[in-house]
């Protein structure tokens, strides 16, 4: 493939070189995550799904006012809807730590600075392939964009408890298991997905905790079935300049800012 045909068909929107900020919409409960909506009147509104967006809060954003300010946290967006000028992106976080704290804190009105929408996102399935989405927790989030633009994909997703299955109220239909079986199947999502397998020519896209996109990559390479993987890995920059998130693939280390966070899963002898 010549470059400018790969440059045509990789899922990439290019995002403005600067930060800017955004006004937070909404920013509520869902379950035991925060689904925050904010308008981003100057970024396009086209992002790929299985991009992310680098973010940080305007307003105490660090340790304090002497001190030095957090790096932004890289974040899938889960949904974009045009909203003019420019685009209306929601985003589902869990808060583990001081900078997803803060941001689950963001009151309606505050402003988010964002740098977006950054890396490669998902490839649309061959045609007649199905499409079968696997979702692990926090890792569902791209998947909703994703669901959305796709024809009747399966929807496989696991969660630890009945908090954080509330998330799967936001897709139209999909399976649910359960660690504690508190809701849908006391199962990991793997399972599902090994008894949805045999079902005809089918292309997966998974995103979740690093052992369950090993479990993925592994019963895929096993039943020669094409994956997609949204990796993670530590991001400081998001675009490339600090090699901070390195990740081995058969052929070398690459940037996941840059060559993902979405890899086909053939590229690596691992996902852990
Ligand atoms: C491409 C990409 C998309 C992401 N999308 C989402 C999303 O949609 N929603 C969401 O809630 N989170 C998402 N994350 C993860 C999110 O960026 C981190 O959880 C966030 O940086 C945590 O910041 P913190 O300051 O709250 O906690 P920190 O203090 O930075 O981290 C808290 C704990 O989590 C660990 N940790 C932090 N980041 C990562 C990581 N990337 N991988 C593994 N362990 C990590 C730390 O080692 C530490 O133990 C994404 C990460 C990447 C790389
Ligand atoms: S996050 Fe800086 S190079 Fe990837």
């Amino acid at each position: 493939m010549t470059p400018q045909a790969a440059a045509a068909t990789e899922p990439r929107t290019l995002a403005p070189p600067e930060r800017r900020l955004s006004r937070v919409a909404a920013n509520e409960a869902l379950g035991a995550y925060r689904l925050i909506s904010t308008h981003d009147g100057h970024g396009p509104a086209d992002p790929r799904p299985g991009q992310f967006f680098m973010l940080a809060a305007a307003e105490r954003w660090g340790a304090g006012a002497d001190e030095r300010p957090y790096l932004p946290r890289a974040f899938s967006y889960a949904r974009a809807r045009p909203e003019r000028p420019g685009v209306r992106l929601d985003f589902l976080l869990e808060a583990i730590g001081p900078g997803t704290d803060r941001l689950a804190q963001l009151s309606p009105g505050e402003e988010l600075a964002l740098v977006g929408p950054l890396g490669v996102g998902f490839r649309p399935p061959e045609p007649g392939s199905r499409p079968l989405l696997v979702g692990g927790g926090i890792g569902t989030a791209p998947l909703l964009c994703l669901a959305e633009q796709l024809d009747s994909p399966t929807i496989l997703l696991g969660f630890r408890s009945g908090a954080h299955a509330e998330a799967a109220r936001l897709f139209p239909d999909a399976a649910v298991a359960t660690d504690d079986g508190s809701v849908g199947r006391r199962a990991l999502v793997t399972e599902l997905l090994a008894e949805e397998l045999d079902d005809g020519p089918t292309t997966v896209y998974a995103c979740g905790p690093a052992p369950m996109l090993e479990a993925v990559r592994a019963l895929c390479a096993e039943r020669g079935v094409p994956a997609q993987l949204a990796l993670e890995s530590g991001m400081a920059c998001g675009f490339g300049a600090c090699f901070g998130c390195v990740v081995p693939t058969k052929r070398g280390y690459i940037r996941l800012c840059l060559d993902g966070p979405v890899l086909d899963a053939d590229r690596l002898e691992s996902a852990l």
